[in-house]
């Protein structure tokens, strides 16, 4: 049965274990640790926890990670001029603002501000167009993630139908600018597209990030494909669940990942990743 569960949690941990050999080596030599900055405007439960999972990878790896917590009515100008500072900061790699923002700030504004350069979501429109042009640079950290996961499984994924239900610009988009590098045909569908279903069951690849609980079922899903997916829902009894219902369709498909222990711990690790690519380029040994 395992065969056909691709382990996120397995594969991040290994992943973590190299990085975290990487920065003894790079301290032992004399350099610094990497270090990352967040930013989180307000009081968004989930955001929250997202950013304590990030704190406790930064931690087991051996990064330095400050932490801006700033109120919800912040205004733009502040966490402008705060990113500014942060881009000349020598001893910061990466700056990470959490998303979603307050309705008053424009997220462009935020996300344009950030220099290409320490932009360890991979989410500057920089590093947005270099991925587009399939010459990747900073790479978008969940699509990253999904990538090393079909990398890490032997998944050849040239030609395959891929379908993407989400156009959110950090999955959606990036996801399918990734999965079209990688050789598949890909498609993705949004709240206007008719007929979902028919979608879904051509789709050989499908990666579902839409946030809607056990959304899609065994009728929805064509037999062999491989599903990833992005759903983290927090039910009312605390347990997490995805967006694909992991029983009603297991014995219909080839691969799944599992939620918890799927794609988000993946997510965390493409950042550390990303992060340890940008210090490696400011500091040779
Ligand atoms: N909110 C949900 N996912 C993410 C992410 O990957 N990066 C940031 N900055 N905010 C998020």
């Amino acid at each position: 049965m395992l065969k056909k569960i691709i382990d996120g949690k397995k594969i991040s941990k290994k992943l973590q274990e190299k990085i975290c050999l990487e920065v003894k080596k790079k301290i032992k030599f004399g350099n610094r640790p990497p270090g990352i900055a967040v930013i989180l405007v307000g009081n968004d439960s989930s955001s929250k926890i997202y950013i304590r999972e990030k704190q406790i990878a930064c931690k087991k790896v051996g990064f330095v990670l400050k932490c801006w917590k700033l109120q919800e009515n912040t205004k733009e100008e502040k966490i402008l001029n705060l990113i500014n500072k942060l881009n000349k900061d020598l001893e910061i790699d990466g700056i990470l603002v959490q998303l979603p923002l307050p309705k008053h700030i424009n997220t462009n504004n935020i996300l344009c501000a950030i220099s290409y350069k320490k932009d360890i979501d991979g989410f500057h429109p920089y590093n947005i167009g270099k991925l587009c042009q399939k010459n990747p640079n900073i790479r978008a950290c969940t699509p990253k993630g999904i990538i090393t996961l079909l990398k890490k499984y032997k998944i050849n994924t040239c030609g395959l139908n891929a379908v993407i239900i989400g156009d959110s610009n950090i999955v959606g988009k990036p996801m399918s600018m990734e999965l079209l590098m990688y050789g598949c045909t890909t498609t993705i569908t949004h709240k206007f597209t008719k007929n979902l279903k028919k979608h879904t069951k051509n789709a050989d690849l499908l990666i579902v990030a839409i946030g809607k609980p056990n959304f899609i079922k065994k009728s929805w899903v064509k037999k062999k494909s491989i599903i990833f997916d992005v759903g983290i829902n927090r039910m009312k009894n605390g347990k997490i669940i995805g967006d694909v219902n992991f029983k009603s369709v297991y014995k219909k498909i080839s691969y799944i990942t599992p939620v918890p222990g799927g794609v988000g711990p993946m997510t965390v690790t493409s950042l550390l990743e990303n992060t340890m690519l940008i210090y490696n380029k400011n500091y040779k040994i």
